[in-house]
């Protein structure tokens, strides 16, 4: 397939830009736009996964590498926090040496959005292994999360979600990783449904919610853009950068630092916002900005007094935060401002401003922002 830039400058911007438009495929794909919590009988969500596959369930694990153990994370927190079901998300390179003891009822997921991986692959291969003896309905409880069905994975393992997300070109994942969250919510919200641990009125306000991302992230694309390319001028120098996050947006804290590393070669860590007082405190000084995702929910004030913590120690605080929060505005030196999205959905919106602001930093300091050094796209061996 040819595939162009279309005016862009690199791939990754024009990934970051075709965002709206995944999650649009998605729900499209998979949801049910008609349904409302008067049809709380069927579920909204259209993944045609057998019945079997979400009986009895009592525990997934997740396995994956890069990016996508990033997707995992905030899966685990949609599928545990919505779903109900004890979830565990393992680096696949980790887990194939040192696998969880083996229990029934257990729904190993793999998240690759290449299918390729070589540790992702053969941590799955291993789970099929372990599983050979035991019940068909325990031997099919594997499934894929990926981008490309025809691929490895989808040869290995008996059910996949295809997330729709379009050949990717930039090393750097972006619009796969959005798709990525979006099957996740996908599959979290048909368990929640499946198992009857959801109320039909929180449903129906989910998928609203979920039905709007599109139109947020254009609005960061249109309103943020410009201002981050201006604000990446301040950093082509940096060294090192702090991201934080709470709850379900620590694994877009983690993400956003990913990015950094990856295209623009700079230091970054990712890190639970409360866990900043056990170490990273103790590299705060006023040459490493931290970057805190600060959305309205349970964590913001926490996430908002850790930040604060940071300031004392001459740290420059930029805060992705939605823009009419008072005391978010007077915690922050620096403003990425996000609409006001549910806590729950808001890493789609929130990952946004922090793949800008790394493409920014990378293209500003003259890198091949495409084909980052030491990088490889799919990596096919261990
Ligand atoms: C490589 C890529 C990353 C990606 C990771 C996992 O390291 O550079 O962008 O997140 O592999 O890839 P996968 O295809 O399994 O999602």
């Amino acid at each position: 397939v040819m595939v162009e830039k279309q005016g862009f400058k690199h791939f990754m911007l024009k990934e970051i830009y075709e965002q709206p438009g995944v999650v649009r495929s998605c729900l499209e794909a998979y949801i049910d736009t008609h349904w409302t919590a008067a049809d709380h009988t069927h579920s909204p969500i259209r993944l045609n996964l057998p019945a079997d596959l979400y009986a009895d369930l009592q525990h997934i694990q997740i396995v994956a590498c890069g990016t996508s153990w990033h997707a995992g994370l905030v899966g685990k927190y949609l599928l545990e926090q919505l779903a109900g079901i004890p979830t565990s998300v393992q680096y696949a390179s980790e887990f194939r040496y040192a696998p969880s003891p083996l229990t029934p009822h257990t729904l190993t997921i793999g998240v690759t959005q290449s299918g390729e991986t070589a540790d992702t692959l053969a941590a799955l291969a291993m789970e099929k292994q372990r599983r050979s003896g035991h019940s068909a309905e325990f031997q099919a409880r594997l499934l894929g999360i990926t981008n490309r069905p025809e691929s490895s994975l989808g040869d290995l393992v008996p059910h996949i979600i295809d997330t729709h997300a379009g050949i990717e070109i930039g090393v750097a994942a972006t619009k796969t990783f959005v798709a990525q969250l979006m099957a996740f919510y996908c599959l979290a919200i048909d368990l929640a449904h499946h198992r009857q641990v959801i109320a039909p009125t929180q449903l129906e306000q989910l998928l609203e919610g979920l039905q709007q991302l599109p139109a947020q992230i254009e609005v960061v694309l249109e309103s943020q853009e410009r201002y981050i390319e201006q604000l990446a001028h301040d950093f082509a120098e940096t060294q090192d950068f702090i991201f934080l996050g709470r709850g379900i947006n620590f694994p877009i804290a983690l993400e956003g630092a990913l990015k950094l590393k990856e295209i623009s070669y700079i230091h970054a860590e990712g890190y639970p916002a409360g866990e900043m007082k056990h170490g990273p405190i103790a590299l705060l000084d006023a040459k490493v900005p931290v970057v805190a995702i600060a959305m309205p929910g349970t964590v913001f004030e926490k996430v908002l007094s850790n930040a604060q913590e940071a300031k004392a120690r001459d740290a420059r605080l930029i805060g992705v935060t939605p823009m009419d929060e008072h005391e978010a505005a007077e915690t922050f030196d620096t403003l990425i401002p996000v609409p006001h999205v549910d806590e729950i959905l808001s890493p789609i919106v929130t990952v946004i401003p922090l793949q800008l602001l790394a493409y920014h930093i990378a293209a500003r300091r003259g890198l091949d922002v495409d084909q980052p050094r030491n990088l490889a796209k799919s990596v096919t061996v261990e």
